[in-house]
């Protein structure tokens, strides 16, 4: 399996901080930021990892990471040119891909979890995507989960005024290349971006869609009322690469 990770972005959210450096350079617990989301991939077995960034950024993102070797991962770069969503730049791993499936992960959001379970139940699986959800006191800031009377997954709504469950989709997302063409389908939302919750909609309407829930916490780091929290999370943990 290979991984996705998106680090782009313009970090409006965390203004100044992110004026002259990118959000995932960020400090969280004792390490940049993008090294949690990297250290989840290297956990799960998944070396070979694609990072997605924008234009202003990459150098630094490239001069902290390099090709990955101290890290024992294998890492390949891209740029995406302006800031249009996260399925965009799902969208530019195409020919990093090739015919594999992969975990896409976002760059600043922190996960407790081991997902190397998570990983082997999606290449198990004959359906051609897999969600984590987690359950969150507000769960409006997210993309959220819809299910029918029976507990079914019928829909993910992205950051709903009146959210119809706890359910937040975090952003760890499994596909096969299948997606591509998919995401070659959408059409931009209200605010001009490619939603990802505009893929899985199209994959849980399909019946191609599984879900695991995160038994551990998880934490986005993107706003100045998340990213303290993420650092209290992190303060302690020691990423053993
Ligand atoms: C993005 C996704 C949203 C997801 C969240 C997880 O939102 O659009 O569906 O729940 O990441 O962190 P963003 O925080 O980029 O606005």
């Amino acid at each position: 399996m290979k991984g996705v990770l998106l680090a782009g972005g313009s970090g409006s959210r965390l203004l100044p901080l992110t004026k002259v450096t990118n959000k995932h350079l960020l400090p969280v617990g004792k390490y940049p930021m993008i090294y949690h989301p990297l250290y989840r991939f290297k956990q799960a077995g998944i070396v070979q990892v694609l990072i997605v960034t924008g234009r202003e950024h990459m150098g630094g993102v490239v001069s902290l990471l390099g090709s990955g070797g101290e890290l024992g991962m294998d890492l390949t770069y891209r740029v995406q040119d302006e800031a249009g969503g996260i399925a965009q730049a799902v969208g530019l791993a195409e020919n990093f891909v090739g015919g594999d499936r992969f975990l896409t992960l976002l760059g600043d959001n922190l996960f407790e979890d081991d997902l190397s379970g998570e990983a082997a139940a999606f290449i198990a699986q004959s359906e051609k995507a897999r969600i984590l959800l987690k359950e969150v006191a507000e769960p409006r800031r997210f993309g959220v989960a819809v299910f029918d009377g029976e507990g079914n997954l019928t829909g993910v709504e992205e950051k709903p005024a009146e959210p119809r469950s706890n359910y937040a989709v975090t952003g760890a997302y499994f596909y096969t290349p299948d997606v591509f063409a998919v995401i070659r389908s959408l059409k931009p939302s209200g605010r001009g971006e490619y939603e990802i919750s505009d893929v899985n909609d199209h994959y849980i309407a399909q019946r191609q869609m599984t879900y695991g829930v995160l038994q551990g916490a998880w934490q986005d780091a993107g706003t100045f009322e998340s990213y303290p929290r993420a650092n209290e999370l992190a303060r302690d943990w020691e990423l053993d690469f």
